[in-house]
């Protein structure tokens, strides 16, 4: 059974959304003038994705927004994370913008706007411009600052209607999953290049920021990373001394530099890469936030594995712990923990959790709905753990359930689903699971007192 919801722990403006990016939704990769960016040319490489998925179709977001909008309606959510499409707007990357990409998002926004929920946009969610990895990507500098160029151009044309805005989404999944592992785009499996890439994506994170700023003045500008809590597997000095580097590679490496703390010495010394840092970086790096957005999947448990990849740590399968259909491994107390880490160590001031969420292999019962209990108790869960870290005084301004819609998990192709609301794919349709329900309730439970 899970814990009650403490309701009355969330602030009446307590904003309650779902988020969802570009890649992962729209389809229409070859309409109105839009690019390749690295997904579409990564999904191409034999055996990259599972079944050899891609993202052409999707959920058809692209024509099918203002349906989806009814969905988010329906739900009750007022708020809404969502990415803008690097290679629709500036498809070479750099140079001239492509107004028909930009009129999308332009029509997307007012529709949110319309009914009642407000767009979060974020510029980056993975879908770097082909044009530009041809020429490098993220491990050359130019690409942060065809980032900032680009997010000028977008803040310039929503900033009138769009007030939070996020640079990057989870750049520790661009650096070291796309360069160091080589499980998503571009591919490469190359330490040099990912550390390369980490420098250039939170460079490019900092002159955005000012970018938007110049462009929007009333932007409200984050970022939003990704965290596990590590643990180690055992009490071994060497196993205590893998979880810090593990907590190095997966939090600090990402926090300290942008909280203006420089990058973690210990890691610096670990990957032995020279940072191609000029004068100005960490200054731009570290620029003051309005505010941080943590995306919370699953905590992490490892053993010291000299010979192993960097970071030198092995993650350890703990036995009989809770598991997503991701074969994560589900704790809620994760979220809390970080949570108040986010705001005890590095003084952030108002924090959204931008990612939660789950996938499972859901069924479709007789009766036509799709039931998926375990996906209700995890959100349940979660949001009972948000709860928590409120009353400790977390500053915690809203929650984004991921995702909306089931939709192209990356790598994973379309067999993990993480919405709220199943897509069939054959056909487009949309159900709203049981989950999607029950978050209908909790928001709907949490606003009642405040509208009266
Ligand atoms: O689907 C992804 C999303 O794009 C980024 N954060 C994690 C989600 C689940 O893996």
């Amino acid at each position: 059974m899970s814990e009650p919801l403490d309701l009355a722990a969330f602030p009446p403006s307590f904003a309650w959304g779902t988020a969802t990016s570009a890649y992962q939704i729209e389809g229409a990769v070859a309409e109105d003038g839009r690019a390749p960016s690295i997904w579409d040319t990564f999904s191409r490489v034999p055996g990259a994705i599972d079944n050899g998925d891609h993202g052409d179709t999707a959920c058809d977001h692209y024509h099918r927004w203002p349906e989806d909008i009814a969905l988010m309606k329906g739900l009750g959510t007022d708020a809404y994370r969502l990415s803008v499409a690097w290679p629709r707007v500036v498809p070479g990357g750099d140079g001239p913008v492509n107004k028909a990409g930009l009129d999308f998002y332009d029509r997307l926004v007012d529709g949110l706007l319309d009914a009642g929920i407000t767009p979060s946009v974020t510029l980056y969610h993975w879908d770097l411009p082909q044009a530009l990895q041809d020429r490098g990507g993220w491990t050359v500098r130019d690409t942060a600052e065809h980032l900032a160029a680009y997010a000028g151009v977008v803040a310039e044309r929503l900033g009138d209607r769009v007030t939070r805005w996020a640079t990057l989404n989870e750049p520790l999944c661009s650096a070291w999953i796309g360069h160091l592992e080589g499980r998503m785009a571009p591919g490469l499996t190359d330490l040099t290049a990912a550390v390369r890439a980490s420098y250039h994506l939170l460079l490019g994170h900092g002159l955005a920021t000012a970018a938007v700023r110049a462009a929007a003045p009333g932007a409200r500008v984050g970022l939003v990373t990704n965290h596990s809590t590590v643990a180690p597997a055992s009490t071994r000095p060497e196993d205590v001394a893998a979880a810090a580097r593990m907590d190095g590679h997966t939090n600090r490496w990402w926090l300290d530099p942008v909280f203006g703390r420089g990058f973690p010495t210990d890691m610096r010394e670990l990957y032995g890469v020279e940072l191609p840092e000029r004068q100005g970086d960490m200054e731009a790096i570290a620029a003051p936030l309005d505010w941080h957005g943590l995306n919370y999947y699953f905590p992490v448990t490892v053993a010291d594995d000299p010979t192993g990849p960097v970071p030198h740590a092995r993650e350890v399968r703990l036995p009989d712990v809770p598991r997503t259909g991701m074969d994560w491994q589900i704790d809620a107390g994760g979220l809390e923990a970080l949570l108040l880490r986010l705001t005890e160590d590095y003084g952030v001031r108002e924090l959204y959790v931008t990612e939660n969420g789950s996938a499972f292999p859901d069924t479709t019962g007789p009766d036509g709905e799709v039931h998926d209990p375990e996906r209700t108790r995890y959100l349940e869960e979660h949001l009972a753990a948000c709860a928590r870290a409120l009353r400790k005084g977390v500053p915690l301004a809203g929650y984004y359930a991921w995702s909306l819609l089931d939709n192209f998990e990356w790598a994973y192709g379309y067999d993990k689903r993480f919405g709220l609301v199943h897509v069939d794919y054959a056909t487009q349709r949309r159900t709203v699971k049981t989950s999607g329900r029950r978050y209908a309730e909790i928001v709907a439970a949490h606003r009642a007192p405040h509208a009266r």
